[in-house]
């Protein structure tokens, strides 16, 4: 079997040693990089990998496809965990494993390798889409077997192989970011009581230190996608990443929660998604608008499995493509525009309108002359009671 391996690399401490590790074993090491908009520079991550003993670094810009392929299709179903948790780290695993499992038909290797921990969810999410992608290939969790059991530990072992290796700052806690959102975990965030501390955000301003005068925003979507933000046309990463940067100074998008792990833990996360809590605010009072009652309501129960599939790691199955062809079907008519205030933390929609809108002012007014004819609702009550009286 071919002795190369592809490993998901971050340019952390972890992945770093994993390069080493997996080399030490006989290993020739692609390192492959995916940005996923995280904003880490690339160069000094690249320097990392070859030092610690990669073969090859392989690097790729995936944040159109990240938007097109992922973020796009949870936002059209409503994909939130636990009510809280608006996916970001959740989606971009399967489109890492993805790459990495065609990087590793590329380079024709027999495994891939990932530095997850045996206590997260991450390690659940690629192992599993590597897996529906390309069976035959290895996986190797170097985190997981190895018996380093601290960062010292870690440091000590390269510092041994003499390694030289320039770590950036190491932050109190631990944190993943993409286009769509950034997940905070550890450090004092592990005592559920405890307030996250103002250091533990990176993105969003605390809602006090948010400007006294909030912002307003027009987001437009044709036919669920995202369009224009304050009437001017985007493409979907520059939209994000314009509206990230609106909410965000608004005080927008903080989340904090104990989540329940697909490995049975429940654990403290704290999470910053501006665009995606605006995004799907907005897209939620879009279909509001523009969808039937019964449609609506089928559609709101399914969010819950959407966003469950993709927590657990369940992208690449059939499941998922069907979901995703309901939801496109609903979304031929979720087009038109949302307006929505942004103030001290609060995110608010305050207009909508669309062609498709199935408001009828003059069927919903209470003011005169509307067409709506009360005298049909006594008849009706009495058939949709018929079933039940003496029920109770
Ligand atoms: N709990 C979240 C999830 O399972 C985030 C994990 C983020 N990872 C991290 N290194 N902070 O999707």
């Amino acid at each position: 079997m071919s002795r190369t391996i592809v490993l998901a690399y971050s340019g952390g401490l972890d992945t770093s040693v994993c390069v080493r590790w997996l080399a030490d074993r006989g290993w020739r090491v692609v390192a492959f990089m995916a940005n996923v908009g995280q904003g880490e520079p690339e160069r000094d991550a690249v320097r990392r990998a070859k030092a610690a003993g990669a073969a090859a670094v392989v690097v790729r810009d995936l944040r159109r496809e990240f938007a097109r392929d992922y973020i796009l299709p949870s936002l059209k179903a409503h994909a939130v965990y636990e009510g809280k948790y608006l996916l970001a780290t959740a989606l971009s695993r399967p489109l890492i494993a993805k790459h990495l499992v065609d990087v590793a038909q590329q380079k024709r290797a027999g495994a891939v390798a990932h530095g997850c921990t045996g206590k997260g969810n991450d390690q659940v999410r690629f192992e599993v889409s590597v897996r529906a992608l390309d069976p035959r290939l290895q996986v190797v969790a170097p985190v997981r077997e190895w018996e380093f059991r601290s960062r010292a530990e870690e440091l000590a072992y390269l510092k041994r192989r003499r390694i030289p290796i320039q770590l950036k700052a190491r932050s109190l806690y631990s944190i993943d970011e993409n286009l769509w959102g950034l997940s905070i975990e550890s450090g004092s965030l592990e005592d559920p009581w405890t307030e996250p501390p103002a250091d533990s955000f990176r993105w969003v301003n605390t809602p006090r230190e948010a400007p006294a005068k909030g912002a307003a925003v027009t987001v437009e979507f044709q036919q669920g996608v995202p369009v224009a933000l304050n009437g001017r046309r985007l493409g979907l990463v520059a939209l994000i990443e314009r509206l990230c940067g609106i909410a965000a100074e608004h005080g927008v998008g903080r989340s904090d929660l104990i989540e329940s792990r697909v490995v049975g833990i429940k654990s403290r996360e704290v999470y910053e998604a501006p665009a995606a809590t605006v995004l799907t605010e907005a897209h939620a009072e879009l279909e509001r608008l523009v969808l039937d009652r019964g449609l609506l309501h089928v559609k709101q129960a399914m969010a819950l499995t959407y966003a469950e599939l993709v927590y657990d790691g369940l992208w690449f199955t059939p499941l998922k493509a069907a979901l995703d062809a309901f939801v496109n079907e609903t979304q031929r008519r979720v087009t038109g525009a949302v307006r929505l205030k942004l103030h001290k933390g609060v995110c608010q929609v305050v207009g909508r309108r669309s062609p498709h809108g199935l408001y009828r002012k003059r069927l919903a007014t209470y003011g005169k002359g509307g067409a709506f004819d009360q005298s049909m609702a006594a008849g009706f009550i009495k058939l949709w009671g018929l079933p039940y009286e003496g029920a109770a």
